[in-house]
């Protein structure tokens, strides 16, 4: 198969086309021939070497990618319901890696069919993964209610992004987003489901007194300190990524006592694998958002041999929704 590899942790040009053996599903598996693999930020810190000391985090020479589309190729000994050829998404598997491949390994129970949804692979790989991880984190983890009202920061990032559609989904009464200054023109095009977007760097007063139920937070850093401002008794903060790198952070757990607060964490990797039973819900919930224009992005495909730039264009934030690799 051809395969994009870092043969080494580095800048974008370790990064380099090579043909690997084609895997094959175990039990339980099935095999993806890929036709799309979505770049996400957590691939440029594995490539970076960010996690080299994480026990069980990838090392070289390894595949990047944990969100590949495309169609059946093979089904490994006791998988039923899916045919080859049909077209599929998966969740990401194992320790996040493998995508950027022409063949991918996935376990069944994280497989989706898109057959018949006119979903493009292009949209589907960038969307349902992440949408599927937003409808875990806001149904399971912040027990979003109808009615409530949702924040969300670094609004139009890869994951931010699959956010406002589920909770859209889930009966978000209102739903507002925060941006850096440099993406206020993309929020003022976006087609995602957003009442207002608002420049980060004027919280809390823009907000003029709003609080929210649910804050959804994969950002950290400054934004994660304005969050408190705008939690209300009863409020959930969703500590979901640190896009901003800002490791220090600390939460004063006496002020969620007095302000009777709630401050959780949700790690899909983490997650998911104790929790399997909500994974084919936020699959379901992620296929039926995006196929209703609930999660609409801009993609932008590039071919494997262009995976250095995409990487570049992550790292210097020159991007406009996501980046979808394909091996054709
Ligand atoms: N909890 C989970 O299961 C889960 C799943 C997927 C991802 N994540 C985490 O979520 C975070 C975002 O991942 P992603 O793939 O969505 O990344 P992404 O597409 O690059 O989005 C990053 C977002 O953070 C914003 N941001 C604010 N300050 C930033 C800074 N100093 N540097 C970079 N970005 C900054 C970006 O704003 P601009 O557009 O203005 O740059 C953008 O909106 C990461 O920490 C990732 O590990 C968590």
């Amino acid at each position: 198969m051809k395969a994009i590899q870092a043969a080494q942790f580095g800048s974008p040009s370790v990064l380099k086309v090579v043909n690997l053996p084609d895997p094959t599903p175990g039990p339980g598996q099935i095999a993806i021939d890929v036709s799309h693999a979505a770049v996400g930020l957590i691939d440029i810190l594995f490539r970076q070497g960010q996690f080299k000391d994480v026990p069980g985090m990838a090392q070289p020479p390894f595949v990047p990618g944990l969100e590949a589309a495309g169609t059946v190729r093979a089904l490994g000994d006791g998988v039923t319901g899916f045919a080859i050829g049909e077209k599929v998404v998966p969740m990401s598997a194992g320790a996040g890696t493998g995508g950027y491949a022409s063949v991918y390994i996935a376990p069944v129970q994280g497989v989706v069919s898109i057959e018949g949804s006119h979903v493009d692979p292009a949209l589907a790989v960038a969307m349902i993964p992440n949408a599927a991880m937003a409808h875990v984190a806001l149904a399971l983890i912040a027990k979003l209610a109808e009615g409530e009202s949702v924040l969300i920061h670094g609004a139009l990032g890869g994951f931010a992004s699959a956010f406002p559609g589920i909770a859209r989904q889930l009966g978000a009464s209102r739903v507002v987003g925060t941006v850096r200054s440099g993406k206020l023109e993309a929020a003022a095009n976006t087609k995602l489901p957003y009442d207002r977007i608002i420049d980060s760097a004027e919280l809390p007063g823009v907000l003029a007194g709003e609080r929210f139920d649910v804050i959804i937070d994969p950002v950290g850093g400054a934004v994660r300190d304005q969050s408190f401002a705008l939690m209300k008794p009863g409020s959930r903060l969703i500590v979901a990524g640190n896009a901003g790198g800002d490791w220090t952070h600390a939460v004063k757990t006496n002020d969620l006592w007095l302000g009777s607060m709630t401050v959780a964490g949700f790690n899909a990797g983490a997650f998911l694998p104790s929790h399997p039973e909500a994974i084919r819900p936020g699959l379901e919930a992620a296929l039926k958002a995006v196929a209703s224009g609930l999660c609409d992005t801009p993609v932008d495909v590039l071919p494997f041999s262009e995976a250095a730039t995409a990487h570049e264009r992550m790292e210097s934030r020159d991007l406009n929704g996501r980046i979808v690799l394909t091996p054709q």
